[in-house]
């Protein structure tokens, strides 16, 4: 196997503007003199998870959700595997790190949609509790991710960077997809700024 170019670039750059947003919406969350870089740093990732469920479907080979998102049957045997510590190589997701990345998006949207109705005074103080409870669920799994990442033999994080990854030469997309990169940066800055209006 050699490195061959499975992430195009609009999922690398929604990787980094959502680790990167919710890092910074992570440690401005209590601030109300920091609230607008909050809202601004959520708003990212809303805008970020939004765009990769329509590139989840639309997106390059390793991109799309059906490449990646197994059913029970499939990810309880890689599960298995994993525990004989003799897990099978993936190019792509693996089925339980595809799962633990749809949760990801899942409560992404569900923390920026809680955040937003409770910036908007929607809805009550419960609103605030729900943002907070989300924002920490986010929190753990986004642990576990980490930590899943770091359990694989693979330099996963430098793949995430440049897109490279071990894997054969037919298993290799075609182009990184820049006119969807650019649109998706567009789309990113201008749903956070919706969102912190
Ligand atoms: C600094 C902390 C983080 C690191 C080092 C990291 C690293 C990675 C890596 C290496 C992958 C690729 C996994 C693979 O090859 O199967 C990945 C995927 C993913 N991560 Fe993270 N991650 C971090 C934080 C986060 C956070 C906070 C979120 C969500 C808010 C997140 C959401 C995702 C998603 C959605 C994917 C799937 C990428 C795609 O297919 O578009 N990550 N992450
Ligand atoms: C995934 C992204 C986000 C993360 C990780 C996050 C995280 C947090 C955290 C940790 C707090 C403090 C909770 C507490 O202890 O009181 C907070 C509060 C808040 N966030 Fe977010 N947030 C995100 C997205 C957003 C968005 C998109 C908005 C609005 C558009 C928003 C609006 C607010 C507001 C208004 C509060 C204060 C709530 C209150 O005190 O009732 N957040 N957020």
């Amino acid at each position: 196997m050699n490195k061959v170019l499975v992430w195009d670039l609009p999922v690398r750059i929604s990787h980094w503007l959502m680790a990167g947003g919710f890092a910074l919406a992570w440690v401005t969350g209590e601030s109300e003199s920091l609230r607008l870089v909050h809202v601004f740093a959520g708003g990212t990732v809303v805008a970020a998870a939004a765009f990769r469920l329509v590139w989840g479907v639309i997106g390059s080979r390793h991109a799309r959700f059906a490449s990646f998102v197994r059913g029970p049957r499939q990810t309880l045997g890689y599960l298995k595997s994993l525990l004989r510590l003799a897990p099978p190589h993936s190019t792509g997701h693996n089925p339980v790190d595809g799962w633990i990345i749809m949760l990801l998006l899942s409560l992404a949207l569900s923390s920026g949609a809680s955040g937003w109705l409770a910036y908007q005074e929607i809805g009550g103080e419960w609103l605030g509790q729900a943002h907070e409870f989300c924002t920490n669920l986010l929190l753990a799994v986004a642990g576990v991710h980490v930590l899943s990442i770091l359990l694989h033999n693979e330099n996963l994080v430098r793949a995430m960077l440049t897109g490279r990854k071990l894997g054969q030469p037919h298993e290799a997309i075609g182009r990184q997809h820049r006119l969807a990169a650019a649109l998706l940066l567009v789309w990113a800055a201008l749903g956070a700024w919706g969102l912190a209006r």
